[in-house]
């Protein structure tokens, strides 16, 4: 179990992701042994609960959010006994010393402050647990995603967190980084001779990074129509992906060496500006549509939703990385929402052989290519060609596969499961640090600009389809192609 006692306090204990993510890792946490008996958890709200009430609420829904099976009374009953409820309101600074003392002294105990609230709440949220002396050289603060709606919001969030904590306290979550698929593109790349010497310009010919998913923006209108996907998911998600693809080996794989290498890649990322943010860069909304029968709504007929909105929900873009490895290799990155299929995936093109010796059957491009699943699958195929059966010597492409559940016939971790882990004992490496956040925002911020400056709508894709034809068509001016366009 992990080597320190907690008092792990969620700050939005109510809401859904502490009900859909954090509760149920915490119980997994606790049902295979990796809480440390003395840790604690208070969840913080302002619903009038009292911690029974609470704790059925919570088991209501742990109960649904773990797999069939793996909801057991006994380890249950273990974890209820860990939780309470504190009703109080995190913007009133008053209601602090109520806090500090249900929490009493720290003597030792580590504490994790979880900041799943609004994001608007979060720097006064810090200042307030300084004011009340709940942050001690123990205490470490997590902040959820998204942080700040551009570099600007985001560094005035970070500095006034920054005046009550260290740096090296505040635990920046992308649950990404807590994926297993995620963390594997470190071990194949790192853990292994074969792909490192070819991972670069002179061998690859592009790069395609995709999160795909089927779902619209179901109860969070509110939040997404002011952010859209660009800011929810390619500011964080896509560009800690394309690090991790496009980094240096780091030294050690410690928390500032592995951060040092990402940053390095963000600072490379070439700005995409001007008139180059309509050629390089795609933004679609989902118009209404239908997947397997099933009507679906238009983007702006969801719940809380603008009528008259011009949020993205689908971007796609062409990003290049100017550094010695990866000059003149696209990077092609797309994500969306109400697509035709979930599935997020990383395709790496290789060149094709300088000369070739064999036929091909006219369909095979020759091209070696290495496609890594993380959704929703785990799997890493190797596309290699291969000599037709019979007279002759025509080539076909066929591919090695590797499902890694096979491989490993293990329960995964969920993301959260590893990173609450990983904050209890203070390991920062999967988290993003400051200067991280800000790179990110400087890339970012001048193509959200440029949208803004174009007054151009979002081109409207059918709800259930594969997003707008101009993600095509980006990658055709360039002879790519998405993969899966090519396997439908
Ligand atoms: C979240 C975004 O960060 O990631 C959501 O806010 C998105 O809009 C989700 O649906 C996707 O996460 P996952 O783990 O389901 O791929």
């Amino acid at each position: 179990h992990a080597r320190l006692p907690c008092d792990l306090v969620v700050m939005g204990g109510t809401g859904d992701l502490a009900m859909r993510k954090l509760l149920p890792a915490l119980y997994y946490l606790q049902r295979d042994g990796n809480l440390h008996p003395q840790s604690r958890i208070l969840a913080l709200a302002r619903a009038r609960h009292d911690s029974s009430s609470y704790r059925r609420l919570v088991q209501r829904h742990v109960s649904q959010h773990v797999a069939p099976g793996d909801f057991d009374q006994a380890s249950w009953q273990a974890f209820a006994e860990r939780i309470d409820y504190l009703s109080l309101d995190v913007s009133q600074r008053v209601e602090f010393p109520r806090l500090a003392n249900a929490l009493g002294q720290a003597d030792g105990r580590v504490r994790v402050f979880y900041l799943a609230t609004l994001p608007e709440l979060f720097a006064a949220t810090a200042e307030h647990l300084g004011a009340a002396g709940l942050i001690d050289a123990q205490t470490r603060i997590v902040l959820e995603k998204p942080l700040g709606s551009s570099g600007q919001s985001a560094e005035r969030i970070n500095q006034r967190i920054a005046a009550v904590c260290d740096e090296s306290q505040v635990f920046r979550i992308d649950h990404y980084l807590g994926k297993e698929a995620v963390q594997n593109l470190l071990a194949l790349r790192f853990g292994n001779a074969l792909f490192e010497p070819l991972w670069r310009n002179a061998h690859i010919e592009h790069v395609q990074i995709s999160v795909l998913e089927t779902v619209g923006v179901e109860n969070r209108g509110a939040y997404y129509d002011q952010a859209g996907a660009m800011r929810d998911m390619l500011q964080n998600h896509l560009l800690q992906l394309l690090c991790l693809v496009a980094m240096e080996a780091p030294v050690h794989f410690g928390a500032e060496a592995v951060r040092n290498e990402k940053l390095k890649i963000l600072e490379a990322l070439r700005p995409i500006t001007g008139m180059d943010v309509q050629d390089q860069t795609v933004r679609g909304q989902y118009a209404d549509g239908e997947r397997a029968s099933e009507r679906l709504p238009a983007y702006y007929f969801e719940k809380s939703v603008d009528h008259d909105s011009n949020t993205e929900t689908f971007v796609a873009l062409r990003a290049e990385i100017d550094n010695w490895r990866w000059s003149g290799v696209p990077f092609y990155l797309r994500t969306g929402k109400a697509l035709a299929h979930r599935k997020s995936e990383i395709v790496i093109q290789f060149k094709p052989v300088p000369h070739r010796l064999f036929a091909s059957d006219g369909r095979a491009p020759a091209h070696n290519r290495l496609v890594i699943g993380l959704q929703p699958q785990e799997d890493i195929s190797l596309s290699l060609m291969a000599k037709a059966p019979g007279r002759g010597m025509a080539l076909q492409e066929v591919e090695l596969d590797l499902n890694l559940a096979e491989a490993f016939r293990r329960r995964r971790w969920d993301a959260y499961e590893r990173l609450l882990l990983d904050v209890i004992e203070g390991d920062a490496t999967l988290f993003m640090r400051r200067d991280e956040i800000a790179a990110a925002w400087r890339w970012v911020d001048p193509i959200i600009r440029g949208w803004q400056d174009c007054y151009r709508s979002p081109k409207r894709y059918a709800a259930g389809s594969w997003g707008p034809e101009a993600a095509d068509s980006l990658l055709e001016r360039y002879g790519h192609d998405w993969l899966d366009r090519r396997e439908s």
